[in-house]
């Protein structure tokens, strides 16, 4: 299987890339394909409105998301690794996400989904927020979970940790690792 991996936070080695990380050491590479965008270090202007997808399902800017699109479209799993930033998805994931609406024109306009494929697509969606509340997370999940129905994802598993701040603070968590781990071994069942 093609796992494409996204990580939206600015921190190398943070919360959120640990428990990505986590998460794809359960995947066998010699078996499946993984790619991962750290989307912080990637030239990706956001979407402009400008229509341009909007006959074709292709946006017309051509900048690394171009190298995202095809990589959505090869992808069997998909996951979103991102913190909470104001109470959403960090401006790294976000932009991403919205650059997607030529997918969403393509599936919902032009009524051209990306095929289901046969594996099924499925999404894992990680979450880390330092806050404690649990509205800490929902506004990201429903922001994600657009963008996975976009992208043709319609099952998808969330795992989401709040009240961990500190850069690394996940490793403290006692369960934190071992979920994520468990996720990515559930995310490769066929
Ligand atoms: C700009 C910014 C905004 C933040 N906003 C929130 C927030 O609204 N809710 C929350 O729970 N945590 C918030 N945090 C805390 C981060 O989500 C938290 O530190 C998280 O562990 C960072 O994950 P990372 O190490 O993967 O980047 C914010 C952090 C930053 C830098």
């Amino acid at each position: 299987m093609n796992i494409l991996a996204f990580h939206g936070s600015p921190r190398i080695n943070g919360n959120s890339d640990i428990l990505l990380e986590e998460t794809l050491k359960a995947v066998d590479t010699s078996r499946h394909k993984v790619q991962v965008f750290r989307l912080n270090s990637m030239n990706i202007k956001p979407c402009q409105s400008c229509g341009g997808c909007e006959e074709a399902g292709i946006c017309v800017i051509e900048d690394d998301m171009q190298q995202i699109f095809r990589a959505i479209r090869e992808a069997h799993r998909i996951i979103l690794a991102s913190p909470i930033f104001f109470l959403g998805l960090s401006a790294q994931a976000k932009i991403m996400i919205d650059r997607c609406q030529a997918l969403w024109c393509e599936k919902y306009l032009l009524k051209r989904p990306i095929p289901e494929g046969q594996y099924r697509r499925k999404g894992l969606l990680l979450l880390v927020g330092g806050m404690k509340k649990e509205i800490g997370t929902q506004c990201g999940e429903a922001t994600a979970k657009a963008f996975f129905r976009t992208v043709s994802v319609s099952e998808h598993a969330t795992l989401s940790f709040l009240g961990i701040d500190q850069k690394g603070a996940i490793t403290q968590h006692p369960t934190a690792l071992s979920d994520a781990y468990r996720e990515g071994q559930k995310l490769i069942q066929e």
